[in-house]
């Protein structure tokens, strides 16, 4: 199963597997990390899964929404590197992919 590096907010590092087809959001919350509150479930409508990805893996990624643009603009910790992770399909082809989980709004 593809890798995934999670930095949580206190700056630690675990390292988790993910199934492919589910998403980052999903990933997380399923390894029992709980700084993602996920409050929509991952219907692209809450802006609490937010996550910084590492800017490596930038081109890999599939643009962002609308809508996924507009709720980051309503997050006050929004870099160029912000993503919510509910709308990144896990896959192969992020093995190894570095996200560090958002200030929370
Ligand atoms: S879980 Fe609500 S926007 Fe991602």
């Amino acid at each position: 199963m593809p890798k995934l590096i999670v930095v949580t907010r206190d700056g630690k590092e675990q390292e988790i597997s993910g199934e492919a087809g589910l998403s980052v959001m999903e990933v997380i919350r399923d390894a029992g990390i709980d700084e993602i509150l996920a409050l929509c479930g991952g219907c692209c409508s809450c802006a609490t899964c937010h996550v910084h990805v590492d800017p490596e893996f930038a081109a890999k990624l599939k643009p962002m929404s609308e809508d996924e643009n507009d709720l980051l603009d309503s997050s006050a910790d929004r870099d160029e590197n912000s993503r919510l992770s509910c709308q990144i399909e896990f896959g192969d082809h992020l093995d190894g992919l570095k996200v560090r989980i958002a200030e929370e709004d």
